[in-house]
């Protein structure tokens, strides 16, 4: 299986909003991303807009080549957003006000129906919906109840704790996930160093979404460099 790398353009913004300023353009990081082998563009549209902006979405949906893959919470604001610009794929995701970053997975199992009503909304579109979970059965579960054929794994406690354990974790859910018929992608927290060891264990995941630290690496490494030891990684 050749596994796809989505990567993260948000923290190009994240720089750009530091001085209110037009550039650095998550744009033009999203086309060399596209040039160095990434298979998809993904963004979180927050809620506090503290990167992505709107204008940011209606570019990208415009312009990339490969796949746009939004990420945002289950509000009315972002469904109003979403069926505007209609992108390929959008992953809900549980967002917290005043959180640093993502904290956890959707609590699909704990709100179901609204999950499910959310998602349908957007699938009548003609928009792919996958839902990002906590790497656990019930949330397994509930996603394929939820009407979904997609989901992304947190990988956030594998990142911050490095135990072996989570590992067996994420390979278990990877596994339940496939048996019941969902495609399985993974994100958060994921760098060079952390990436290998995941990939290895549970090889059924097909995609990986992955910012921070690639971004971060292009800092010194130029962005296509950085793009391609990723994806060396997947191979
Ligand atoms: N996947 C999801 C659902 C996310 O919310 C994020 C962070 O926006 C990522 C992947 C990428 O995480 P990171 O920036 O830590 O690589």
């Amino acid at each position: 299986m050749r596994r796809r790398l989505g990567v993260n353009v948000d923290h190009v913004a994240t720089l750009r909003q530091a001085r209110r300023a037009r550039y650095p353009d998550p744009l033009a990081a999203a086309l060399i991303a596209e040039r160095a082998g990434a298979a998809q563009i993904t963004v979180h549209i927050r809620g506090d807009r503290r990167h992505i902006q709107d204008h940011d979405l209606t570019r990208l949906a415009a312009s990339v080549q490969t796949l746009l893959n939004v990420e945002a919470a289950c509000t009315d604001e972002m469904a109003d957003i979403l069926l505007s610009v209609r992108p390929h794929r959008v992953t809900l995701v549980a967002e917290r006000p005043g959180e640093v970053t993502t904290e956890g997975g959707l609590d699909v199992a704990g709100q179901a129906a609204e999950v499910a009503a959310f998602a349908s909304r957007l699938g009548a579109a003609g928009i792919h919906v996958a839902l990002f979970i906590d790497p656990d059965a019930p949330q397994i579960d509930a996603s394929c109840v939820a009407g979904v054929d997609m989901v992304e794994l947190n990988t956030a406690r594998w990142a911050e704790t490095g135990n072996r354990g989570e590992l067996v974790r994420l390979a278990t859910a990877t596994e339940r996930a496939r048996s019941k018929g969902l495609s399985v992608a993974a994100g958060h927290g994921l760098t060079l160093q952390n990436l290998r060891d995941l990939v290895l264990a549970a090889p059924g995941i097909e995609e990986y979404n992955i910012g921070h630290a690639l971004i971060g690496d292009a800092v010194f490494l130029g962005l296509e460099t950085s793009v391609r030891r990723y994806i060396d990684l997947l191979a």
